[in-house]
């Protein structure tokens, strides 16, 4: 059964628009623990748009559940992750002008880099996960990394109009990873309509997801936001609970 790690960049968002102390992802962090959440997932980005240093020192420090450190294979982010020491790192590749994460790595092209910073890092025993669209080039470039998981880009599946295709690329995938030796988790994009056929995929570790549960949580609270989510993914085909239950 899939596990449930909760992207919190959002949080940060909201208080970075007024350059202030609330909401604070800290104190979130630990009300989706009470939700349910497996782990707390956080991008550190270059620009620092939304989490901040601080952010991500402090949550190391106070998370029950694990923590997920989102970052560029940067040596400043490197250097970061190593003294943080977070659970596990998930490289992505990084974009000034993106509104959000828009692609997965190209692994084959910046295999080099790649693998130095996993070597880096599982080096220091820090899991590395490798963000990447489910092909299979990319995902035989992923195990060249040494890289011990992938997470699936599921940004496709989620915004397909008839999402079949993109849910059997998925499920290719993640049994190619398998088959490759990687562990798998997916995110981007998943929401409370489209999660269900995704956390279905046999041997999904993990589903990291962000905006759908920030957003819910503005009207239900962000522990029920992440019960109801949690609730889907574990018991697929039940009753999503509308947002005034
Ligand atoms: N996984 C990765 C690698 C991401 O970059 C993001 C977005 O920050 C997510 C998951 C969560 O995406 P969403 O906010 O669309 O749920």
């Amino acid at each position: 059964m899939a596990s449930l790690g909760i992207n919190l960049d959002h949080v940060a968002t909201v208080r970075q628009a007024r350059r202030t102390v609330e909401p604070d992802p800290v104190q979130l962090a630990a009300l989706a623990e009470l939700g349910g959440a497996d782990g707390i997932t956080v991008h550190l980005r270059e620009d620092r748009r939304h989490m901040q240093d601080r952010d991500v020192e402090l949550l190391r420090h106070t998370l029950r559940s694990r923590l997920n450190l989102e970052m560029a294979a940067t040596d400043e982010m490197v250097t970061t992750a190593l003294r943080v020491r977070p659970h596990q790192v998930t490289l992505v590749p990084e974009r000034r002008q993106e509104v959000t994460t828009e692609g997965g790595l190209d692994v084959m092209q910046e295999l080099p880099t790649l693998r130095q910073a996993v070597e880096r890092l599982q080096g220091e025993d820090i899991p590395v996960s490798l963000f990447v669209d489910a092909e299979a080039d990319q995902l035989q470039a992923c195990r060249a990394s040494g890289a011990r998981l992938v997470e699936l880009h599921t940004g496709a599946y989620a915004n397909a109009t008839s999402p079949a295709a993109e849910l059997a690329r998925l499920q290719a995938g993640t049994r190619l990873a398998h088959a490759l030796g990687l562990r798998v988790n997916a995110g981007h994009g998943l929401t409370y309509q489209n999660v269900e056929p995704v956390a279905a995929i046999p041997g999904m570790e993990e589903l990291n997801i962000g905006h759908t549960i920030v957003a819910r949580a503005l009207a239900v609270g962000l522990t029920t936001a992440v019960r109801q989510m949690k609730a889907l993914i574990q018991n697929p085909r039940q009753h999503l609970p509308a947002i005034e239950d």
